[in-house]
């Protein structure tokens, strides 16, 4: 079967590397890909959100299943289309989608769902969240209602700082996004996410791991994209974990029965915060998340292309998850200055050297190759690399040592990846 994966990231080169090896696969197509998936498909100049466009190819070229990696195509409905056509989607439709494109549409789908959450009030007029905060006091939290590339999220300490982020939304500093806020409960605890393969109202549960959306050591500096991960979360309890497979199992069977997010076909991811009370959801994503996926599919046995066709069509009862008990720490090599402004067109050396090493991985996101066919740098985060092993100690020191061998000019890294979750739960209160 020809399979099309839409999007850029290291996430993608995960998914394409893991169908590659699928028996499924005859030719493999992403687009628009990187540096990295080019060595193991064919990249194509696609805009993913380009409906059309992504329909035409498929037909053209046979196309039997399409995975679509970042959230924008899935709001803007672009697996509705194919599914019209008639081609397999591994993605949920525009309804599903809406648990990302919507913070409001989230909190009532838990709510409806009996879903552990934060509790929350949305608004569409400035002076009753105004009041609203004023009465609720601070902490609280502040969110653009819609699609915000990761940025739309206040944690406010103080009064000022909330009335201030509801004005910047209100003031349009998100554009349509900000024209809905939602004001939620602060809530306190480690975060971790769980992925989980739904279709047909059932969840297949991956392993638990967890970002570092901070830029600098100790998480500080501003937010990212993911500055790191590790799965499986040894901090995670037997009932924490327990709970986490319950809730994503009920918020699966809530899509099929729902109406408005029917017929969910794909990933969903849930963002869990480990409350003194239980962990509850921060936030569904529609999607794989990036970096963590990185270092979960590594980890998974299962042929990938029949796990995804599975899914894409609806067979609950042929999906069957064999999972490496191994450890997977990744570490991003961004460019200099991200996640502000930075350079591009770095040449990018030692990667080869890199994976000589057994269990080591380099999935590239900011990579392309320039004119000479040099790999050179082409985003704010470049790489995602990642080490696997048979205990979490020897996962991280392969993935730092094989950092050390890839050199950029300006790279950057967190060097405490994984550090939080080795010293044990007390370091986190
Ligand atoms: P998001 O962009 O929705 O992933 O949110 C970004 C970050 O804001 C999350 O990873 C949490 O650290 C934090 N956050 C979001 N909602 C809450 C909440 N209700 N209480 C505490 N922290 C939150
Ligand atoms: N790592 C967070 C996300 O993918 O949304």
């Amino acid at each position: 079967m020809n399979i099309l994966v839409l999007g850029s990231g290291a996430r993608e080169h995960a998914i394409a590397k893991a169908l590659s090896e699928s028996e499924l696969a005859d030719a493999l197509f992403v687009a628009p890909g990187n540096g990295g998936t080019s060595a193991v498909a064919e990249n194509i100049a696609l805009d993913p959100e380009d409906a059309a466009a992504v329909l035409d190819f498929a037909r053209n070229h046979n196309v039997g299943l399409v995975v679509i990696g970042p959230e924008a195509p899935l709001v803007a409905g672009v697996a509705d289309e194919l599914r019209e056509a008639g081609i397999a989607v591994f993605g949920p439709d525009r309804g599903g989608a809406m648990l990302e494109g919507s913070k409001e549409f989230a909190k009532r789908f838990m709510e409806v769902n009996q879903i552990p959450t934060a509790a929350y009030a949305a608004f569409e007029a400035l002076e009753p969240a105004l009041a609203y905060i004023r009465e609720q006091g601070a902490p609280i939290v502040v969110k653009a209602d819609g699609l915000a590339a990761g940025k739309g999220v206040v944690v406010a300490e103080t009064l000022e700082d909330a009335e201030e982020a509801v004005r910047a939304c209100f003031n349009g500093a998100f554009g349509d996004a900000g024209a809905k806020v939602v004001i939620e409960e602060c809530m306190r605890g480690p975060e971790c996410s769980m992925l989980s393969f739904v279709t047909n109202g059932r969840s297949f549960p991956m392993a638990p791991s967890q970002d570092h959306k901070r830029a600098y050591d100790g998480d500080t500096g501003p937010n990212t994209g993911g500055m790191g991960v590790y799965s499986p979360v040894p901090i995670v309890t037997d009932d924490e974990m327990a709970t986490m497979v319950d809730i994503m199992a009920r918020a699966a069977a809530a899509t099929g029965a729902d109406g408005e997010a029917h017929d969910y076909r794909g990933t969903l991811y849930g963002g869990f915060m480990l409350t003194e009370d239980g962990p509850k959801i921060v936030e569904f994503n529609v999607r794989f998340g990036d970096p963590e996926t990185q270092v979960v599919l590594p980890r998974l046995k299962s042929d990938l292309g029949h796990v995804m066709l599975a899914v894409a069509e609806g067979r609950a009862d042929d999906i069957d998850l064999d999972w490496a008990d191994d450890w997977a720490v990744g570490v991003v090599l961004a460019a200099e200055g991200y996640p502000g402004s930075y350079p591009k067109g770095d040449v990018i050396l030692g990667i080869e050297e890199a994976e000589e090493m057994p269990g080591v991985t380099v999935y590239h996101a900011g990579t392309t190759h320039n004119a000479d066919g040099e790999l050179v740098t082409n985003g704010g985060r470049v790489l995602t690399v990642v080490g696997t092993g048979p205990s979490f100690e020897e996962a991280r020191d392969l993935a730092y040592e094989a950092c050390e061998k890839i050199n950029f000019r300006g790279k950057q890294l967190r060097h405490d990846i994984g550090l939080k979750a080795l010293r044990g739960r007390s370091s986190w209160e």
